[in-house]
């Protein structure tokens, strides 16, 4: 039976390009994990857009004497277009610009208003007296009341992730000009997170599935109590109140940033022809997943869960696989000093699946992982082009050349093709195979189990990690049963050898997909297998004797040891 998943991915903001650790940190780990659901034929929605709102937008927009509507759209078109060349497969990306978002969002803090989880108090709003204007939260800097970290900013700690209001920071200073703020009373709407704390305890603990990272985190948050949050700020940036009498008032950022999950499930359904499909997402027998990067763990696990709790009848998320940091040449990556991989800026030189590859087999799920060009160069030299484009390139140049472009005759086929296409089909009773080639086929057809046990816990860098120990395993194969030689003296047997490799292939293919499309695409296709790798389902796929291959092309290029130098010397 089919599953369904539903997959909310963070909301960048389009004040910039991406980078590298946003790719590792939070959009490449929920399109492997899409496109492993897909082949396996559960039902998946994936949505996510950019977030035009807050004041990294603002700020952004102030400084290159933009419009903040100018700096979104330039952005938002360019992650589409990033998006497309790497292969993050969305069902929509959209934007929380929409009318529609606006809708959905006004309406969300209409019922929670009505519930009594909205209510209204006097805040203290940081006002700077030099600057001669209120601040936003992130203008203003000061000590972390949590961990002491010096440069907190007004809205969270960098450096121990709690979510912050200004006034809690201790000597804050206005982020521009460096001078005290006073606080001046104003008028705000809260988010009364009070009411949900013990319902929000009682439901984490239950969470043992969760990495450890995000579980701790979120109970070490939740034990220290929670606050209500003014969700409201005087900006004219932002989605309007649903009510009257609050012309100059905007939603907090984040309160609407979240609820961007369900309005673009709701655009998706309206596009799809179906305006109440988007319930097969929320509503019922779904399992809910949010990709983030950790510096968004509190607001998916905490306040999106109690406005989703408030709200009513919706689901909370089953898990919220937070990855941490990517470190770029052993730094900590910062954009503001070039000190950034930029994702267009890649694009624009090299392939995707390299960098895809890369990523998955160093990503940083349990602890920060660092990103170099040497081992960029080193992965893609020695790991994807002498372990697995080695692999498929010379048995497929082999077969071509040697049996007429065909996949060869295999003398067991008749006998064991329905072990081969069924993963339940047991042969380890029969000698019907040398006990090399068996295990050899066995390893193989493990994948599709191992790997997507690991997928399912989104555990990636494992599951990648025995693909590749396949096809290194597969090399050894073929260099023990020499084809190569062999066709001269025995040609039924290098063609036994070889099919044996060509179906070990064409199981790698598959199982590589989620991580690596663009190739296993091609693979598919040297196979002489049609359309889409995908539509061919999570399982082996034997390739019939005298199926007409393709004439194949190396699948991966070795990467010149130059560049190693030219690409560090672009980093500051
Ligand atoms: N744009 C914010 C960030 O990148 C929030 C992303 S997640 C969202 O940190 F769901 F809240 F949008
Ligand atoms: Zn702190």
């Amino acid at each position: 039976m089919s599953e369904r998943i539903f997959i909310g991915v963070a909301w960048p903001y389009a004040n910039g390009p991406l980078h590298l650790g946003h790719i590792a940190g939070a959009y490449l780990p929920p399109d492997i994990f899409a496109r492993y659901h897909r082949a396996k034929g559960n039902v998946v929605l994936m949505v996510s857009g950019s977030d035009q709102h807050g004041t990294p937008i603002t700020i952004r927009a102030e400084q290159e004497g933009k419009t903040p509507a100018e700096i979104t759209s330039t952005y938002h078109e360019q992650f589409l277009e990033s998006w497309q060349k790497l292969g993050i497969s969305f069902d929509l990306f959209t934007t929380t610009g929409t009318a529609n978002h606006a809708k959905v969002a006004q309406d969300f803090f209409r019922v929670l208003l009505k519930r009594g989880y909205i209510y209204k108090a006097t805040v203290e709003q940081p006002f700077c007296p030099e600057c001669r204007r209120y601040l936003p939260d992130r203008y203003v800097e000061g000590i972390c009341p949590h961990c002491s970290y010096t440069d907190a900013r007004g809205d969270q700690c960098d450096q121990c992730g709690q979510p912050l209001s200004p006034a809690e920071l201790i000597t804050a200073r206005c982020g521009i000009c460096g001078a005290t703020p006073e606080f001046k009373d104003s008028e705000h709407f809260f988010l009364k997170l009070t009411a949900f704390e013990s319902q929000l305890l009682a439901w984490v603990r239950k969470q043992s599935h969760w990495r450890p990272n995000v579980l701790n985190f979120t109970l070490r948050y939740l034990e220290g109590g929670l606050k209500d949050r003014a969700i409201t700020r005087d900006i004219d940036w932002g989605v309007p109140l649903s009510i009257d009498g609050y012309p100059e008032k905007r939603l907090y950022v984040w309160f609407e940033a979240v609820i961007g999950y369900l309005s673009a499930s709701k655009e998706w359904a309206k596009s799809s022809g179906d305006a109440e499909k988007w319930r097969q997402f929320w509503q019922g027998d779904v399992k809910s997943y949010y990709f983030i990067g950790k510096d968004n763990i509190p607001f998916h696990t905490i306040i999106w869960p109690a406005m989703l709790l408030g709200y009513g009848g919706l689901n909370l998320p089953y898990d919220v696989p937070a990855n941490e940091y990517l470190t770029i040449e052993g730094r900590k990556l910062s954009s503001s000093r070039n000190l950034a991989v930029w994702l267009p800026d890649y694009l624009s030189r090299y392939n995707p699946d390299p960098l895809r590859y890369l990523l998955s087999v160093n990503m940083p799920e349990t602890g920060d992982t660092d990103f170099s060009w040497r081992e960029f160069l080193r992965r893609n030299n020695d790991e994807l082009v002498a372990t697995y484009g080695n692999l498929v390139h010379r048995v497929l140049t082999f077969v071509y050349r040697n049996f007429d472009g065909c996949v060869p005759k295999y003398s067991k086929y008749n006998e064991i093709h329905k072990y081969l296409d069924n993963l339940n089909e047991d042969l380890s009773t029969t000698n019907i195979l040398d006990t090399r080639s068996m295990n050899a086929i066995e390893d193989a057809k493990m994948l599709f189990r191992e790997m997507g046990s690991c997928l399912s816990r989104c555990q990636f860098k494992q599951a990648i990690m025995a693909a590749m120990l396949v096809a290194h395993d597969t090399n050894r194969y073929l260099d023990e049963k020499s084809p190569w030689k062999a066709v001269k003296e025995d040609r039924q047997a290098a063609a036994d050898a070889l099919y044996v490799a060509l179906y070990i292939i064409s199981c790698l293919k598959t199982v590589l997909y989620p991580f690596l499309p663009f190739s296993s695409q091609k693979v598919h296709e040297y196979l002489g297998f049609e359309g889409r790798v995908e539509n061919y389902g999570w399982q082996p796929m034997a390739p019939k004797p005298k199926q007409k291959l393709l004439p194949p092309e190396p699948l991966f290029a070795k990467l010149d040891e130059k560049l190693v130098a030219e690409e560090t010397n672009r980093l500051s």
